[in-house]
């Protein structure tokens, strides 16, 4: 197993180009499942999750290539069943289930992780399909959906889900009729799969919006695509600039999408600015001040940053609080940011962070995604070294982290652990 070593306190100045879009690439890599044609994607980054993804498109039926960013996808024999083996690595499998049932009128998914239908966390999946005409059973730790053909629904989502709504437009955009998803998630990951579908010859518009309006065509065809940039990655990159005291310039950085992150990051004292050649720079503009912060679905402040902007206010004069309201359980970090001086206590779904003078390096270990972008940061400003374990995490979402990292002055190099 790997792990990150991270002699901390280093000044990060340089560059760093954003790569493309995880959250947007795999649910538009499913999606070329509904292509008729071959489909080229640019932009893919080489992540696990991208290459599980890709994986289970071949067991599918569909063949690709992946090679330098590009994706070459083509569907040969469409078949309808997602194994446990792939499913349980990557809750985003559950996506093929929208396609697979427009295409082909049955879809197998394991059930990622051990939850029992109608519960947490395909429900609204599930049901919004079910609106569509499709039926499920729970099979021996799959879900089963059949249906005779999608037919067009008017569709309430309890919650603006980003899976769910992506897999409705997906099944939508090979439906019969018309479909009108109401309550939509506005990430802009779904706006990228929009678009991607749109460019195979789909008929949706609203993306971005609560409200998407789906017509079904007969069939979509093959396109080439750029996937967006990654915002998320974006965002991790200007925190490692501010938590260093450093200077970054990001390239790639879809400001726009960032918006609530950079409003919090200039009320901490964080300069973020766009430069004339696209570059956008991030450096301190004095003493960093804690923040309060609620995460919320787009364009509210990103779940998927609140790790990283904890690190950050663990080095901040005065306190703040993160209130985490997309998921239950995810403060996985917070003891481990603990066990490097940080001084943060929890209250139900909300974390108090009081700024210490300094954190210091310690063993830790990774338990996501972005718990695991959170104590890289934090090792990236803790004296002396920190040693990051179960770093597998990492590799789901970050391309070539320590490399990008590295080349800006960090000292982070990864090392091969037996067992
Ligand atoms: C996506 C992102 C993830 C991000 C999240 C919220 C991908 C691959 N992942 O995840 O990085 O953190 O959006 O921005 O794009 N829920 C249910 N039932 C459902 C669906 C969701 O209860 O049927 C709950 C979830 O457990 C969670 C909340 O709704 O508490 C939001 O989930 P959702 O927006 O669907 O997130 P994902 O699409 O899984």
């Amino acid at each position: 197993m790997d792990k990150l070593i991270i002699e901390g306190g280093e000044p990060l100045k340089g560059e760093i180009t954003i790569s493309g879009s995880k959250n947007a690439a795999l649910p538009i890599l499913t999606a070329c499942l509904l292509a008729t044609g071959p489909v080229r994607l640019t932009n893919v980054p080489r992540l696990r999750d991208i290459n599980t993804t890709l994986k289970l498109l071949n067991i599918l039926g569909c063949e690709t290539a992946f090679e330098n960013g590009v994706v070459n996808a083509h569907v040969r024999a469409l078949k309808h069943e997602a194994p446990y083996d792939l499913v349980k690595t990557m809750r985003a499998s559950v996506l093929c289930l929208g396609p697979l049932l427009g295409l082909l009128g049955e879809a197998k998914v394991a059930l990622p992780g051990g939850c029992a239908i109608g519960a947490r966390p395909v429900d609204m999946h599930l049901r919004a399909l079910e609106r569509m005409g499709a039926r499920f059973i729970l099979d021996s730790g799959y879900i089963h959906g059949i249906c005779g053909g999608l037919i067009g629904a008017r569709i309430m989502f309890d919650f603006p889900t980003v899976g769910g709504t992506e897999n409705l437009l997906m099944a939508a955009s090979v439906a019969k009729g018309c479909t009108i998803l109401e309550n939509c998630a506005r990430e802009p990951e779904v706006v990228d799969l929009a678009n991607f579908l749109n460019a195979m010859g789909a008929r949706i518009r609203g993306a971005g919006t609560s409200v998407i309006e789906v017509e079904g065509v007969r069939s979509l065809s093959g396109c080439e695509y750029s996937v967006m940039p990654d915002r998320i990655e974006a965002g991790t990159y200007l925190v490692a600039g501010a938590i260093t005291d450093g200077e970054l310039i990001l390239r790639g950085c879809p400001t726009v999408d960032l918006d609530a992150l950079i409003t919090k990051l200039r009320e901490m004292g964080v300069l973020v600015e766009s430069l004339p050649d696209g570059g956008v720079l991030v450096r301190r503009d004095g003493p960093l001040t804690g923040v309060d912060v609620t995460t919320q679905p787009h364009p509210g402040f990103p779940t998927d940053m609140q790790a990283q902007i904890m690190a950050l206010m663990c080095v901040a004069h005065g306190s703040g609080t993160i209130q985490e309201k997309i998921f239950e359980n995810r403060f996985m970090h917070v003891p481990e940011l603990c066990r490097m001086g940080a001084r943060i206590s929890l209250k139900d779904r909300t974390a108090m962070v009081r700024g210490v003078d300094h954190l210091v390096g310690a063993p830790v270990m990774a338990s996501d995604l972005r718990a695991s972008a959170s104590l890289v940061l934090a090792g990236l400003v803790a004296q002396g070294t920190t040693e990051i374990q179960r770093i597998y995490h990492l590799d789901r979402g970050y391309e070539r982290m320590e490399e990008k990292l590295s080349a800006v002055g960090a000292h982070i190099r990864r090392e091969h652990e037996q067992g």
